[in-house]
């Protein structure tokens, strides 16, 4: 039985990846950092899945986690992942998602440089955006304290495996959503804005700049790509997108419409969520992806669209969309499709309550960047 250890397995593409792998019969283990709070509600549903304790700022815990583990696969899904907050906490964003893989890369080297490597690259460092569409060719030129993070970490993955002959992939993947997306990105802000509004339970929803366009997919497809990757003859580096772009607005447009809403109703634009420099357009050419890996997205923009605002409707609602029933005790739910996943809420069949139900509004708080 392959054994893959995943970082980042809290957050939403940890928990779509291990759906795919313990579908196909690995023995997945997901390591967590310390918290004070329960952030499990992602990965509940998942049986089989081992979780260990860790932290990307701490090599020492890393090496351990190889060492108990014995992984043959490594995905490094673990980052400060949201750009707005790169600009709060710049040092402890490099720290992460810039210098953690290093540190994962130095542990692999230690432990077993014949692990296969995973790197969670992004579409943020190609940033002010040299050519169009993007491709791996395409110069980076990042424009937050993120994108120069993962610059860092697409590197030094590249360097290592130049250097130690580490079998280090690194996927540049272009933005891709769901209903577990966190609420503090746009999509997910928006998606649960339009519910509210739609239940009765806020009246407008303030964003920034509704003119930045993104190459926007369904992260339950990208899960996919991130595995075929590491299942390849030779290491490389593969862009993930759709080749589609749309903007904030059409989102935003969409997902009222869905519900019958004009969003010109209730939207509002706040200045204060507009960031200090701004990626205006993304939109990527997957066609090596395409052609060596056979990958490509199964779901489109307004299914994606679509999927979202209906699993938030229900969250909020309790009610009962596009087939799906709640039971009383039931926390986030899931439309679209899982891939593969297994079933049983993992806590004696009591679903935890989600962590957003407290309404948090997505963008950064005190007027910083959204
Ligand atoms: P996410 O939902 O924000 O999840 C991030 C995960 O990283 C969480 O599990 C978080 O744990 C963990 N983490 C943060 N700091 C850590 C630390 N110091 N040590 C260990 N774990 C830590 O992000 P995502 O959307 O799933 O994205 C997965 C990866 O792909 C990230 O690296 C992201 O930057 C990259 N990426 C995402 C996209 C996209 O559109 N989603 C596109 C390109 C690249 P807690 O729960 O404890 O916070
Ligand atoms: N978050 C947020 N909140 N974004 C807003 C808002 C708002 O209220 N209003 C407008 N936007 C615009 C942002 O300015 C940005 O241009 C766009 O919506 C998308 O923002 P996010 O959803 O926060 O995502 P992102 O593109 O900055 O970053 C995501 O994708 C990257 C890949 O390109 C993250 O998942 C990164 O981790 C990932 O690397």
């Amino acid at each position: 039985m392959p054994r893959a250890l995943i970082t980042g397995i809290t957050g939403q593409d940890g928990s779509y990846l291990a759906e795919f792998l313990l579908a196909r019969g690995y023995q997945v283990t997901g390591l967590r950092r310390r918290s004070s709070t329960q952030n499990l509600h992602r990965i509940q549903h998942l049986t089989g899945l081992s979780l260990v304790e860790g932290d990307l700022t701490d090599l020492a815990s890393l090496v351990r986690v190889l060492d108990e583990t014995q992984p043959d696969e490594v995905y490094n899904l673990a980052a400060q992942s949201f750009v707005g907050s790169s600009w709060q906490q710049p040092l402890a964003t490099s720290d992460i998602t810039g210098l953690g893989v290093l540190r994962l890369l130095e542990a692999i080297r230690t432990v077993n440089p014949r692990i296969r490597f995973y790197q969670a690259s992004s579409s943020e460092m190609f940033g002010k955006a040299q050519t169009v569409p993007q491709h791996e060719g395409t110069p980076f030129y990042p424009r937050s304290p993120y994108g120069v993070a993962k610059l860092f970490g697409h590197w030094i993955t590249v360097n290592y495996r130049e250097s130690y002959g580490i079998f280090a992939c690194s996927g540049i993947l272009f933005n891709h959503e769901s209903p577990r997306r966190g609420l503090e990105f746009v999509t997910r802000k928006i998606s649960d804005g339009v519910a509210r509004i739609k239940l009765g339970l806020a009246r407008e929803l303030r964003l920034g700049n509704l003119e930045a366009r993104r190459d926007w997919g369904f992260a339950g497809d990208y899960v996919e790509a991130m595995w075929l990757m590491l299942q390849q003859p030779e290491p490389k580096d593969y862009v993930i997108a759709t080749g589609e772009t749309h903007t904030v607005r059409e989102f935003v447009e969409l997902a009222f419409a869905h519900v019958g809403l004009d969003w010109r109703d209730h939207v509002v634009v706040d200045p204060a969520l507009f960031r200090p420099a701004e990626v205006d357009l993304l939109v990527g050419d997957a066609s090596r992806a395409r052609r060596e890996l056979g990958w490509r997205p199964r779901v489109d923009f307004p299914t994606l669209v679509a999927m979202m605002v209906d699993a938030d409707l229900e969250r909020l609602g309790g009610g009962r969309r596009a087939g799906y029933s709640l039971g009383p005790d039931d926390g986030p739910t899931e439309a679209g499709p899982a891939p593969g996943g297994r079933s049983g809420t993992g806590d004696g069949g009591r679903r935890m309550p989600h962590r957003d139900d407290a309404g948090r509004e997505g963008g950064a708080p005190g007027g910083g960047p959204g």
